[in-house]
């Protein structure tokens, strides 16, 4: 039995690079046999970018309705939002006095930070850095050690945290006895990386995404306005550009050499858009639906998610004793 987890930080809304490059993997590797999969929605770490109580509140729900609205079966997988294990942040802490502060000024993330403050010539090359930011990779350690994951399938710029991660499970093991697994990080590169309407990646600090369940409409303006070439209908078309890429991943295998076909022979960009927008469409129609009604029960979702905080410290509250116990901190008598 191997155990995968992973979370999902509550900033903002799901967008189509979201659900090919995260969701949809995930939760097609939660119906596989012998893995015991945790998926969480990381409102505690949403607090370290976002400080607009309306904003991480509403992605809160907007991402657990999409989680579920897509096919997450809260029977088979524990479902749950992070602020709702008190045991987290409890073992953050003990994890922070296990955890060299050299170890954290090499995170990347802080790093960045710090190399824009100098850049821009900032007297304080810590400015606006908050403490929460520096110590983002032991929060993120607690998560996964927490119900000692085997396997967190991340995108590339997390993988430095899970090998701070082991860093620091390590530490503690050989200082007070094996608790944690090591976990791994796995990154799929074969799972697609979307291209927004810019041509950059698609990604919300881009602002150049298309959200998952924005209305039909809406969804195919959006795919009219991705960039291509100014190359005409009849030309051959190179499929070395993102509405290629976005096709292909939706498209089923045979799908995508038709259109591989009718790139070569020459296609219209606007048809290529045409067939695109039908092809998403018709594979988020269901759960966009499902989507809208979720997000017209909050308090259904919420139950949900109350359910899966039951499920998660059935095995948090008591590993946190052991640790605890671990560590010094134990009834007297
Ligand atoms: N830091 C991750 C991200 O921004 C989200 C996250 C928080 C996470 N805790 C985690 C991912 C634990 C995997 C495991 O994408």
């Amino acid at each position: 039995m191997q155990t995968v987890l992973t979370g999902i930080t509550t900033t903002g809304t799901p967008h189509l690079g979201n659900y090919v490059g995260a969701i949809r993997p995930a939760i097609a590797e939660s119906l596989t046999p012998n893995t015991r999969s945790f998926f969480f929605l990381a409102d505690l770490h949403a607090l370290i970018k976002c400080h607009d109580p309306k904003q991480v509140h509403q992605s809160t729900l907007e991402v657990a309705a999409t989680w579920l609205a897509l096919g997450l079966d809260p029977e088979r997988t524990v479902f749950y939002r992070q602020s709702d294990i008190p045991e987290i942040p409890q073992l953050t802490w003990i994890l922070t006095c296990m955890t060299s502060k050299g170890l954290m000024n090499r995170a990347h993330a802080y790093k960045a930070a710090v190399q824009a403050n100098e850049e821009e010539r900032s007297a304080d090359p810590d400015a606006g850095i908050t403490m929460g930011l520096y110590c983002y990779p032991i929060l993120m350690a607690a998560d996964i050690l927490m119900f000692n994951a085997h396997i967190v399938p991340v995108g590339k710029d997390q993988v430095q945290h899970i090998e701070m991660t082991r860093d620091i499970a390590q530490r503690f093991n050989h200082h007070y006895g094996e608790h944690f697994v090591l976990p791994e990080a796995r990154v799929d590169e074969s799972t697609a990386i979307l291209v927004g309407l810019d041509g950059r990646k698609m990604s919300k600090s881009y602002n150049n995404y298309i959200p998952l369940f924005v209305p039909q409409k809406t969804l195919r303006k959006m795919i009219m306005r991705i960039v291509t070439n100014s190359q005409g209908p009849e030309e051959p078309k190179d499929t070395d550009c993102p509405l290629f890429q976005m096709y292909s991943a939706f498209a089923t295998p045979e799908q995508t050499e038709t259109m591989r076909q009718r790139f070569a022979q020459g296609i219209a960009w606007g048809i290529v858009k045409e067939e695109l927008f039908e092809l998403i469409d018709a594979q988020l129609a269901t759960p966009r639906h499902r989507y809208e009604e979720l997000m017209r029960h909050p308090e259904h979702i919420e139950a949900i998610l109350r359910t899966g905080a039951a499920k998660a410290r059935a095995i948090s509250a008591p590993f946190l004793e052991r640790i605890k116990r671990a560590v010094g901190i134990s009834a007297l008598g």
